[in-house]
């Protein structure tokens, strides 16, 4: 059983990730206007990762007896600049990302919810994960920086990225 006050909170993260697709489709969308098929890619993947988390907080939501409620989706931005640009953006929402993650543990440690607490520990790691991953390519870009051949293989790599669903088995075994 959730509070109202949690059930608030879940259902506004809800809406950050459905908008943290959103902005990475854009990306997606841009990056391939660009002719940058392998940040296309990348951040198609990033849609449909942002896309399970979103999930992910629906069914605990449900699965808790909360309502779902879902609210209006802020328009992405459509122009990101470089490529390194893009990135940076996606390392500060990201960052923001996890201090919203950061003030719902939070929030279920203030009204002992033991079950949310729980729940939110695979976003906790998850956020360093994807804090990290940015954090990679951002050093991979300033270090080709403008250099076109660089630029490409980085391109290249970021084309084999494929989208794995994560485990639907929770919790996890740690
Ligand atoms: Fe769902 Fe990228 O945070």
């Amino acid at each position: 059983m959730l509070s109202e006050k949690m059930v608030k909170a879940l259902n506004k993260q809800i809406n950050r990730e459905i908008y943290s697709a959103y902005l990475y489709l854009s990306m997606s969308a841009y990056s391939t206007f660009e002719g940058l098929k392998g940040f296309a890619n990348w951040f198609m993947v990033q849609y449909q990762e942002e896309m399970t988390h979103t999930m992910k907080i629906y069914d605990y939501v449900n699965d808790q007896s909360g309502q779902v409620k879902l609210m209006t989706v802020a328009q992405p931005p459509m122009e990101f600049g470089s490529p390194l640009e893009m990135f940076e953006k996606t390392l500060e929402h990201e960052k923001f990302v996890t201090k919203c993650i950061n003030d719902l543990v939070d929030l279920a440690i203030e009204g002992k919810d033991h079950a949310t607490r729980i729940f939110l520990q695979w976003f906790v790691t998850e956020q360093i994960e994807e804090e990290a991953n940015d954090n990679e390519i951002i050093a991979k870009l300033k270090l080709v920086g403008k250099e076109g051949n660089g630029l490409f293989m980085i391109d290249k790599e970021l084309a084999a990225r494929v989208f794995v669903p994560p485990a639907t088995s929770e919790p996890s075994q740690a």
